[in-house]
Order: C-alpha cells, then sequence, then structure tokens
C-alpha cells in the first residue's frame, strides 16, 4: 500500500534503493542502467564519493542560510566557475531548484530589463512549436508541445509560437540548410512586426530540443539568424540548455557550437547531476547593468535560490567534470554511442532516423521507411517501448508526438558522461532488445 500520488497510481513502480556508477538497484533485486541519467541529470553517474562528501561537508557548515540575509561560500564559488566557462558577457548567476524555475525567471527578468529602459510596452514572448520549457503555468505556456499543453490550455498565459528548427520533417526537399535557417528567421521577424516591432521581450528556445522531439540539433546558421533578427527589434535572446547544456552535447554550453551567446541561459540537470535539486539562469551584463541602475533589486525569488548545499553538490559536480575532462568525455563518447546505434538500428525497418550531438542522442521509430511514416499514435509505441526496456535491464527516455505533438515516436538516450564503452554497447544491445520486442508483438497484434 502507497501513500504517494504517483505519476500513473494504477501502477506505482519499482523501489529504487541503491546507485552506484551507471546503475540503479530496486527494492526487488533488479539492476538496471541508468541510459538516459533519469531525464538527462546524471551526468556523474550515481554514488559518487566525493560530491557525497562535499554535500556532507556543507551540511556539518551551514545546511540553510535566507538570499534575504546572506550569500554563501558554495553558492559564490559555483558562481565563479560557471562565469570563468562562459563567454565574458554572460557574467552573472541566479540560482533556482528546477529548470521550471530557471524558465520563469528568464521571463520576469527580461520583462524587468524592458521596464527599467523605458520600454514598459515590450511584453510578447515567443517560443516555438514543440518545445519543451518545463511544467510550471509561465513555463508550460511557451512551451510549444501541443499534448503538454491541452489540458491547462485555459490557464496558459499568452506567448507566441513560431515553427521549430526540426530539418527532417519541416525543411523543404528543395532547400539548402541556409535558405531553411533564413525562412525560419523570416517567421520570427515577420511576427514581430505582426505583434508591433517594440513589444516583443523574449525569443526563447531550447539549444538542442530534448524530451519533446528527441535530441533535434539545429540546422548550421540557425541560431545567428534569429541572433540577427533578436538584436534588430531588440528582442532578447534566451537559451533553454536545463537539459542540453553543461557539457551533455559535447561542449560545456550548448551554444558554444552555434557560433552565437544568449542574453540568458537556463541550465539545471547537469549542473547538479541529480545530487540536489538546482537550476540556474546565466545573466547578460547588461541585464543586470539595466536593472542596477535603475530600481536597484529583481524582483524576484524564492525560499531556497541559491541553497548552500544544492551549490556544494553543484560546485563539486562542476570541479569533477572539468579535473577529469568530460565534455571532452561526452563528445568522444557520444559518438561511440552514435556508431553503435548506427550500427544497431542504421538498417532497421523501424529506425527513420538517428541524430544527436555528444551523449545526448535519440532515434525516432517509423511504421516505414519508404515512404517515410510514422506510427499511429494509438500503439503507444514509445511508452511500449519505456517499459519493455526497463524489463531488460534498461532505463531511457522515450516520448510521442515528435513530429507535431502528436504523432511520431523517439527514444533519448543520456548516459553518464564517464560511462565506458562497454556499457555503452551493453545498452543499445538491451534497447535493441527492446524495441524488437515491442514491434513483434504489435505486429501480431495487428496481424500484419
Ligand atoms: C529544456 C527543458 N527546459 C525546462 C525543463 C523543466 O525542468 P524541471 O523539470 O526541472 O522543472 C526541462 C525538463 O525536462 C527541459 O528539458
Amino acid at each position: 500500500m502507497t501513500h504517494i500520488f504517483h505519476r500513473s497510481p494504477s501502477s506505482p513502480p519499482a523501489i529504487a534503493v541503491h546507485g552506484e556508477g551507471g546503475f540503479i538497484h530496486s527494492a526487488d533485486g533488479r539492476q538496471f542502467f541508468d541510459g538516459s541519467g533519469g531525464a538527462a541529470v546524471s551526468c556523474l553517474g550515481h554514488g559518487h564519493p566525493e560530491v557525497i562528501d562535499a554535500v556532507v561537508q556543507q551540511m556539518h557548515k551551514l545546511e540553510y542560510a535566507h538570499t534575504g540575509f546572506f550569500s554563501s561560500e558554495p553558492a559564490e564559488k559555483l558562481a565563479s566557475l560557471l562565469a570563468s566557462h562562459s563567454p565574458p558577457t554572460l557574467n552573472n548567476v541566479y540560482f533556482l531548484s528546477s529548470g521550471s524555475e530557471a524558465i520563469e525567471t528568464t521571463l520576469k527578468m527580461a520583462r524587468q530589463y524592458h521596464v527599467e529602459r523605458g520600454e514598459p510596452q515590450r511584453r510578447h514572448n515567443i517560443a516555438r512549436k514543440l518545445s519543451y520549457h518545463g511544467n510550471t503555468l509561465g513555463a508550460l505556456a511557451i512551451g510549444g508541445h501541443v499534448g503538454r499543453r491541452a489540458l491547462y490550455q485555459p490557464l496558459l498565459v499568452q506567448a507566441h509560437h513560431v515553427s521549430p528548427c526540426f530539418a527532417r520533417h519541416y525543411r523543404q526537399a528543395d532547400e539548402t540548410d541556409d535558405a531553411y535557417a533564413s525562412r525560419l528567421a523570416s517567421e520570427f521577424e515577420q511576427l514581430i512586426l505582426e505583434l508591433g516591432p517594440d513589444t516583443v521581450s523574449t525569443f526563447v528556445a531550447e539549444t538542442v530540443v530534448g524530451a519533446t522531439a528527441g535530441a533535434v540539433a539545429p540546422v548550421p546558421g540557425y541560431f545567428q539568424k534569429i541572433r540577427a533578427v533578436c538584436d534588430r527589434y531588440g528582442v532578447l535572446l534566451i537559451m533553454d540548455e536545463v537539459m542540453s547544456g553543461v557539457g551533455r552535447t559535447g561542449t560545456y554550453h550548448a551554444f558554444e557550437q552555434e557560433g552565437v551567446v544568449p542574453d540568458l541561459l537556463t541550465m539545471a540537470k547537469g549542473l547538479g547531476g541529480g545530487y540536489q535539486p538546482i537550476a540556474a539562469v546565466m545573466v547578460a551584463d547588461k541585464v543586470v547593468d539595466a536593472i542596477v541602475a535603475g530600481s536597484g533589486a529583481f524582483q524576484h525569488g524564492h525560499t531556497y535560490v541559491g541553497h548552500p548545499v544544492a551549490c556544494a553538490a553543484a560546485l563539486a559536480v562542476q570541479t569533477i567534470i572539468q579535473r577529469d575532462q568530460l565534455v571532452q568525455r561526452s563528445a568522444s563518447m557520444g559518438q561511440h554511442l552514435r556508431a553503435l546505434l548506427t550500427q544497431r538500428f542504421g538498417d532497421h525497418a523501424n529506425v527513420g532516423d538517428i541524430r544527436g550531438r555528444g551523449l545526448f542522442q535519440a532515434i525516432e521509430l517509423v511504421a516505414s521507411r519508404d515512404p517515410d511514416r510514422p506510427f499511429d499514435p494509438s500503439l503507444q509505441i514509445h511508452a511500449k517501448i519505456k517499459r519493455q526496456a526497463q524489463q531488460v535491464g534498461l532505463l531511457c527516455y522515450p516520448g510521442g508526438g515528435c513530429i507535431d505533438g502528436v504523432h511520431g515516436d523517439h527514444v533519448l538516450l543520456a548516459p553518464p558522461y564517464n560511462s565506458r564503452e562497454g556499457v555503452l554497447e551493453m545498452a543499445v544491445d538491451r534497447l535493441g532488445q527492446a524495441i524488437d520486442l515491442v514491434l513483434n508483438e504489435t505486429a501480431g497484434k495487428s496481424g500484419t
């Protein structure tokens, strides 16, 4: 009997009791390889002794001090470390406890920036269809995944959505990457002009789209064209790297591969690696300067921002990532993982795409490759694969609706950066087993 209101109360999950390296053990004696680090969280795997030590030591020193009264040593050190690994304009850090809080914070920070500069009419936030930015109402409102928004639609504040940059499904057959990127930038500019060129506050985008579309990177030059439109109309560029940041895609910040620097950057999952709930917004000097020169204080805050123990955990995680060169390892092991996926699924009749960057890789399932056709969404192929993979000892992160919020099934892998080659081989093998079992069973039932 459980008293927890579980995600699916009719099928409560197994109880996890122990974690070590890439593996989680459940109370009923099973062992699972954490091939997605939960939701791309556990970048160092489980039970890292140095992070545990850092948390315990901080608990002995100081468990909590409200940021209305104090800063703390681990928070100061962590902010300095993050600034030292970022472009010179991204020099300021605001800590939070979740990715959704970080996104909410960027929207408010941008709004206050415009007001302080004498532009109170700037109120519109523009984001992209298919994106996910969190589940609190503000973050859900700018998210563009129809399935996740539908139930709460009447509660959501106004936000505007342009097309995603998803070449596999939306670049036209005769279009170059450059022409596709230009078309998307024009669509964005057109929307700004329709809303009123001096009324737009932000453009929000995941650098590499994670949960909703499955490791979708932009075409080359896309973000540069978007940045140029933002600059032309005084719009702040917010890049959401809650999932794709902190080394996950093979560079410390995912935006480093795009040749642009955002005005506001969110990061979360790989920041604390799951050892504590922590997120951050990195803020451009011009935003801080405008607020300091104006009212003097950012009108926002939560009880647990800059929590000393969370910052101590994240400081240890980030120090280890730097010391052990794990960003480079994410890049090189990512290539290995891609090669394994290509070997196993490159010719698979039901795999239409293999994509991603670094240790952020996904496959997209199709009912047929030629013609390219997704599965009927009612089959819930992604959910069946998740269950079957767990049965064979693999935790992965499948999702549905990657094409348009309804159609399309994908499976995301995001293993720890310190994974060894052998466990990645095992993970791909288990994923192959799970997919084939589900597809055979589905074909059997439909008589195909
Ligand atoms: C890109 C992105 N932004 C925001 C969030 C929300 O983060 P959280 O679940 O910590 O609130 C997520 C979570 O998956 C995410 O992937």
